[in-house]
């Protein structure tokens, strides 16, 4: 990108952005969470809305000069409804983290017990970790997957900590699970124990508003909250959308004023520019590729002898245990494979008999190489990169592999660098 002031003013931030640059455009990005969002989505967010300060909502503003906002917000509202069907949205969460802090307190009293994913069956941090204030606040219970060769969740075990329980909320979203929910079966057990169903999609909000996944919506939850940045591939930050009005009032208040100051309006400009981009017919392409790509990977991984957690995906990523595969930690995958240009991270699995900090897995996923245009020929390809130089003998193997992934990084250039 250039910039027209930067160099000038901040040489030595302009010289670190453009080495940034520089990773992304010559490097394989497996992150599951990250994306290219477009040169359009970037351009809102360095915009002059930055300027302004909007607390409140549109229409209902504490300071003057919020008119243009209020138009800029609405249709961002506006257009979240549509993607996803909802009745009622918030835009203004800073990021997934402040949603689901949000949403709870919008839902639940301190005390009350929420039953989430357990975390190294592919729940997240946000979700109750101990390290976390919120685990402080509320009383996090857990469900499983019944086994880690299938994915599939416990429901049984569940309905039945669920009845023990009594939680507020049943909170189905992951952020290491490559499988689809039940979202009938949360949305049943939710019912039962007199609680609120809620998905946290962050993950997964790309392929739901492409229709590449369920829209849990569609299964009767209340209350679906999300990251933007994703596989949505919009600007960082946070939304949450229900369809009750009632319910609607309540996490509008838990946002602001309840939990966060102003919304940064830039970053709304953004949200409603991505789900503009969300709502055409090629983000439908784009969404069943990033599966389609997934599914590709992994069957060339499994076939390379790599143990996939659940011998799979239905979505967007994929969990290998890196110690089965590779007789090393995910940490040293994730280490060589930095060498070479592929970037993904080491990740808990299911029941890791390691520590977080250098856990048996490693996870990685499809939403940013298929933004660059990557299909499953060139998923199949980077399988062999990674397999090849998770075993590779020395140092001369690893510069062939750079080589090679610097080639097919030039091929299929990043939106907006080039
Ligand atoms: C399921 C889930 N929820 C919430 C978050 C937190 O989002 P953020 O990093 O934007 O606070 C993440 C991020 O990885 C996530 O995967």
């Amino acid at each position: 990108m250039d910039y027209r002031f930067l160099d000038k003013t901040d040489p030595l931030i302009h010289g670190l952005i453009k080495e940034e640059e520089e990773r992304q455009r010559t490097g394989l990005e497996l992150i599951c969470s990250e994306n290219y969002v477009s040169p359009a989505v970037m351009e809102a967010m360095s915009s002059v809305l930055n300027n302004k300060y909007s607390e409140g909502y549109p229409g209902a503003r504490y300071y003057g000069g919020n008119e243009v906002m209020d138009k800029i917000e609405a249709e961002a509202i506006e257009r979240a409804k549509q993607l996803f069907g909802a009745g009622h949205a918030n835009v203004q969460s800073h990021a997934g983290a402040p949603a689901n802090i949000a949403t709870y307190f919008a839902l639940a009293e301190p005390g009350d017990t929420i039953l989430g994913m357990d975390l190294s069956h592919g729940g997240h941090l946000t979700h109750g970790h101990p390290v976390t204030h919120v685990a402080k606040v509320f009383r996090f219970v857990r469900y499983k997957m019944k086994s880690i060769e299938t994915g599939e969740i416990d429901y049984d075990a569940m309905r039945q900590v669920a009845k023990a329980e009594n939680p507020k909320i049943v909170l189905a979203g992951f952020s290491a699970y490559p499988r689809e929910l039940n979202y009938k079966a949360m949305r049943a057990i939710a019912t039962e124990v007199g609680a609120y169903a809620v998905a946290d999609v962050a993950h997964i909000a790309g392929l739901i508003a492409g229709g590449a996944a369920r829209n849990p919506f569609d299964d009767g939850f209340d209350v679906m909250l999300s990251t933007t940045h994703k596989s949505l591939r919009g600007p960082r930050g946070g939304m949450i959308l229900t369809h009750e009005r009632e319910l609607g009032k309540k996490i509008d208040k838990a946002v602001f004023p309840g939990f966060q100051g102003g919304p940064i309006m830039q970053m709304v400009a953004a949200k409603a520019v991505a789900f503009g981009e969300a709502l055409k017919p090629e983000f439908k392409t784009y969404a069943l590729q990033i599966v389609a790509n997934a599914k590709a990977m992994a069957q060339r991984l499994m076939d390379q002898g790599v143990k996939l957690i659940t011998n799979g995906t239905d979505n967007h990523l994929m969990l290998a245990d890196a110690v089965k595969s590779f007789g090393k930690p995910g940490g040293d995958i994730q280490n060589v494979l930095d060498e070479v240009g592929i970037t993904l991270n080491k990740n808990m699995i299911a029941d890791d008999l390691r520590s977080a900090m250098s856990p048996s897995g490693i996870r990685l996923g499809t939403p940013a190489l298929t933004t660059r245009g990557m299909k499953e020929a060139e998923m199949r390809q980077v399988a062999d990169f990674i397999v090849r130089a998770a075993r590779a003998g020395g140092n001369e193997d690893l510069k062939k592999i750079r080589a090679e992934v610097m080639d097919l990084s030039l091929r299929f250039p990043v939106p907006g660098i080039g």
